[in-house]
Formats: C-alpha cells, sequence, structure tokens
C-alpha cells in the first residue's frame, strides 16, 4: 500500500516535471533570461525557484539533508526577491539550471523511498501533504510561466495548452441563491490537501442574490468597450473598427463566444456596473459554484479583498498566504485554462493586485435579488 502512495507521487511530481520543461522546450536561453515584463520573472528564474522550493522542503525540511549549494536559497526567495529585480539576480544560467532541477529530484526520490508516509505524526507529512504542496506549486508556476510566454514574440505554444472553445450551455442563464447559511472553506487536511488560507470552514450569512452562470464574453466586452470608451483587456488592439488580440507576437481576432480574459479588476467592476450588475463576493461565488458554467476558462475576479477567515493558522510558512492578507489583494476564484485541473477546487483562492492584467482572469457578474 505504502509503495502504491509513493509511486504515484513520484508519478505526479514526474508529470508536473515534463509540463514544466514542455513549456520552455522551444524558448533559446537569450528568451530563457530576457525580462519581459517587470511585473513576472524571466523563466531562467521560475525553473531556479521550482528546484529550490522542491529542495528546501522536499530534500532540506523532509530529508534532513544539506542543500546542493547553500547560497542558492536566497536568490530564489519569492518574498526576498521582488519580480522586477529578478532579471539581475546571480541566478543559475540555463545550462546550469537543467543539472539542479535533475539532481535535486534524485534527491527527492531517495528521501521519498525513506520516509514513513502512512503512520506519520509530522504534520507536513500527514495525507502526503508537503508532496501535496510540492506538486502545487509547479502547477502555479507553470501558470506564471505560460503568463509571461504570451510576451513571446512566435511562441508556439504545447497543442494542449491553448483556451478550449467554450462549450454552449443550456437551461437558465443566471441561478439565484436565496438568503441563509452557507458553509464556506476547507475542511481539516484530514479530508484532502488544501493551502491554509482555505481554512477553517465556516458558516456565512448570504442575503438572496442572482449570479450569471456563464462568465463574460469578447462579444459582450467588445460591446461594453463601444459604449464607454474603456480600457481595452490586455493584448487587446484596435485594427480599423475590429479588435485583434496579439499575444505570442501573432495577430488574431477574439473568439466572440469565448470569456474575455486579461482584464484587471477595475476594468471587471467597471462592466458589471456598466452591465447593471455588480462582482460577486467570494463567499457568493462559492455559494453557488456548483450550478456554475464555465468553470476552468479564466479566473473571475470577486469583489472580495484577501483577507484570513476565522481561525486561521498559518501552515506551514506564514510567506504562502499569510504576509498577502490585508495588503489590497482581491480575491480570484475559479480557475483559468492554464491552471492544472488538480488546483482548480471550490475552495481554492488566487489573488492578485487589482490593477494586474497579466494573469488569466475574467468577469462573472452577480445582483442583489
Ligand atoms: C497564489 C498565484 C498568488 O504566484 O504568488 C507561487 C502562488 N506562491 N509560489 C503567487 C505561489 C508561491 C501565488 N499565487
Ligand atoms: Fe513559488
Amino acid at each position: 500500500m505504502a509503495e502504491t502512495v509513493k509511486d504515484g507521487i513520484a508519478e505526479r511530481l514526474a508529470q508536473a516535471r515534463r509540463r514544466t520543461l514542455r513549456l520552455i522546450e522551444p524558448l533559446s536561453d537569450d528568451q530563457l533570461n530576457r525580462v519581459y515584463s517587470p511585473i513576472l520573472s524571466p523563466l531562467i528564474w521560475d525553473l531556479g525557484h521550482i528546484a529550490n522550493f522542491e529542495e528546501l522542503w522536499l530534500v532540506q525540511t523532509i530529508g534532513g539533508r544539506e542543500p546542493l549549494r547553500g547560497d542558492l536559497g536566497g536568490l530564489y526567495d519569492a518574498i526576498e526577491q521582488p519580480r522586477r529585480i529578478r532579471g539581475e539576480l546571480p541566478i543559475l544560467s540555463a545550462d546550469e539550471v537543467r543539472p539542479y532541477l535533475d539532481e535535486v529530484r534524485e534527491r527527492t526520490l531517495e528521501v521519498l523511498g525513506e520516509i514513513e508516509l502512512e503512520k506519520s505524526e509530522d504534520p507536513l507529512l500527514r495525507g502526503g501533504f508537503v508532496y501535496e504542496m510540492l506538486l502545487a506549486h509547479e502547477h502555479q508556476h507553470n501558470e506564471t510561466m505560460l503568463q509571461l510566454l504570451q510576451l513571446v514574440d512566435g511562441y508556439e505554444p504545447p497543442e494542449d495548452e491553448a483556451p478550449p472553445s467554450p462549450a454552449a450551455t443550456d437551461g437558465p442563464e443566471t441561478v439565484r441563491l436565496e438568503a441563509g447559511s452557507y458553509e464556506i472553506g476547507a475542511g481539516s487536511l484530514d479530508e484532502g490537501f488544501s493551502y491554509d488560507n482555505e481554512r477553517r470552514r465556516h458558516a456565512v450569512e448570504l442575503t438572496a442574490f442572482e449570479i450569471d452562470r456563464s462568465p463574460v464574453t469578447n462579444a459582450a466586452f467588445a460591446e461594453f468597450l463601444a459604449a464607454t470608451d474603456s480600457e481595452p483587456p490586455q493584448y487587446w488592439r484596435r485594427d480599423g473598427s475590429r479588435w485583434v488580440r496579439t499575444a505570442y507576437g501573432r495577430e488574431a481576432p477574439p473568439d466572440p463566444a469565448a470569456a474575455v480574459v486579461h482584464v484587471d479588476f477595475h476594468q471587471a467592476e467597471a462592466f458589471a456596473e456598466w452591465a447593471g450588475k455588480r462582482l460577486p463576493s467570494e463567499q457568493e461565488w462559492e455559494a453557488a459554484h456548483d450550478q456554475l458554467a464555465g468553470l476552468g476558462q479564466v479566473w473571475e475576479w470577486t469583489s472580495s479583498e484577501f483577507t484570513a477567515y476565522p481561525g486561521f493558522e498559518a501552515f506551514p510558512y506564514r510567506e504562502y498566504s499569510e504576509a498577502f492578507f490585508d495588503q489590497g489583494y482581491e480575491v480570484l476564484r475559479g480557475g483559468s485554462w492554464a491552471a492544472h485541473p488538480s488546483v482548480i477546487r471550490p475552495s481554492f483562492r488566487n489573488w492578485d493586485l487589482p490593477q494586474r492584467r497579466q494573469i488569466f482572469a475574467g468577469i462573472r457578474c452577480a445582483w442583489d435579488a
């Protein structure tokens, strides 16, 4: 039994790594090193950071081993090194980072072979928490890498790394939730992996509201632009009387039926107001999620600031969530086409600053019933 659990973890770690490497496969060293945007790391930093985070948790913390290169930890610390300066750090080069990824992984698998997963009292190991955290970490960095890749001229994404065409939805266009008490958040870790910011599960009182079943489309957002003269989404450029998208340095018309993406919180709010609606709170979103369509297309801005739930306890480190509470970050719910399916769950809370458009974020509207 223990062996199958470990084999499953090893296989999922390998899968995550295959995606990471496939995303960067077509890139030159120059493209890996290049700073495309002050708010996004060069890809070379993400690669070293993915390996270094794995070394810190799965080799040093769990395995009690010394790091391969003791000087690296500080350079890949996301809090110490803000994104805008990551291009200037003496980090591993493209030639050095691949062997580092491999050597860390080799040690990770050695440690995994040695530990007692099942009977462990260590909260990091119980339920395989630290391995789930590592997997989620690499998946989330793959999404940030895809954000940066939008800026790489001529980049050919792997075939399955593109937004799917939206499925037509039948049934009512809106969902109504009655006033009442709703359970929000993730249960204890014994019920499965969640981040500290999703706990504890708690009840909230909501007044009656309605919410759109589908996210706002490109067609609807274009109508809003025509009526209001507002800012277009990132990667939209006016071409005479129509809009074109410019991601990957290629021009293509936005799919009218697809969810609008790369809008910031203020644009989302302005759209909702124009439509006579508002953004849902994250509690409303979660209470309604199982009746919503179009999940997993785009992250959806909510009206909620990123704050701690009642009874919050930082685990396993303050810098994952707690450092971002009450700092003006807005919560996004759902998940985008670029997010790994295992990241997408009803209680998952993403966050970013309200002026940010580089994330794969769109809009779903709600209103008081
Ligand atoms: C949850 C996406 C806001 O990118 O800052 C990656 C995820 N945390 N490494 C981020 C994360 C540490 C985080 N977000
Ligand atoms: Fe990280």
